[in-house]
């Protein structure tokens, strides 16, 4: 197993943490070229509307539209939780708002990680309200077991346990989003 060490500096302490392998470049690109081929036959002959949740989903959007058959546009949404950074009050908000209009569209929510659920519920409630021919998710990652709301992703590549996971999209303080694979932060216990 691959294991990455690096130190994360506090303005008193130093932390060690561990970086474990979770999901190879090649597990990740055999799962997203199967989920391409899924969306592309459930949507054949259709044009879909690929929307990037921002940051987390552009790596996985960019790989996945690439791998789909059928022809595709794409935009994106920003959202932000109020509350504390570890307890949403489960109010979203858009930051970043779309540029197309999704009337009579099908449209087709990528997301890097599905976890409370709260952020993608509100956001199904609003995209809703703009009467899109159809309106489906795929996620990458679904954590459902960190669920809070009753709500289920259309596609879902891998399910995955209640670690704190980085890489491919997926940040800790803006960092690692470029790492070609998905791997588990946590505590050394050395
Ligand atoms: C992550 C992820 C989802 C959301 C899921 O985004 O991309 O949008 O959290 O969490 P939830 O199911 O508990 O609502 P994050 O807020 O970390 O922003 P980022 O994508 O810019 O890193």
């Amino acid at each position: 197993m691959e294991i990455f060490s690096f130190t994360i500096h506090f303005k008193i302490n130093i932390l060690r943490f561990v970086m474990k392998l979770l999901l190879s470049e090649k597990e990740i690109q055999r799962k997203v070229g199967a989920l391409a081929r899924k969306i592309s036959r459930d949507f054949s002959g259709r044009e879909v509307l690929l929307i990037g949740v921002l940051k987390g989903a552009f790596i996985f959007m960019a790989d996945l539209a690439r791998k789909m058959t059928t022809p595709v546009k794409m935009d994106f949404i920003r959202l932000a939780s109020y509350g504390s950074e570890t307890q949403s009050s489960g109010k979203v908000k858009i930051t970043k708002d779309l540029e197309t209009p999704l009337q009579g569209k099908d449209v087709l929510v990528v997301e890097d990680i599905i976890d409370t659920g709260i952020t993608l519920q509100h956001l199904l409630q609003r995209l809703q309200t703009r009467r899109p021919r159809s309106l489906r998710v795929v996620a990458l990652l679904d954590k459902p077991g960190r669920r809070k709301v009753d709500l289920q992703a259309d596609y879902v590549g891998f399910q995955v346990e209640n670690h704190f996971v980085v890489g491919y999209g997926l940040d800790c303080a803006e960092e690692y989003r470029n790492l070609r694979g998905i791997y588990v932060l946590g505590k050394n216990s050395e």
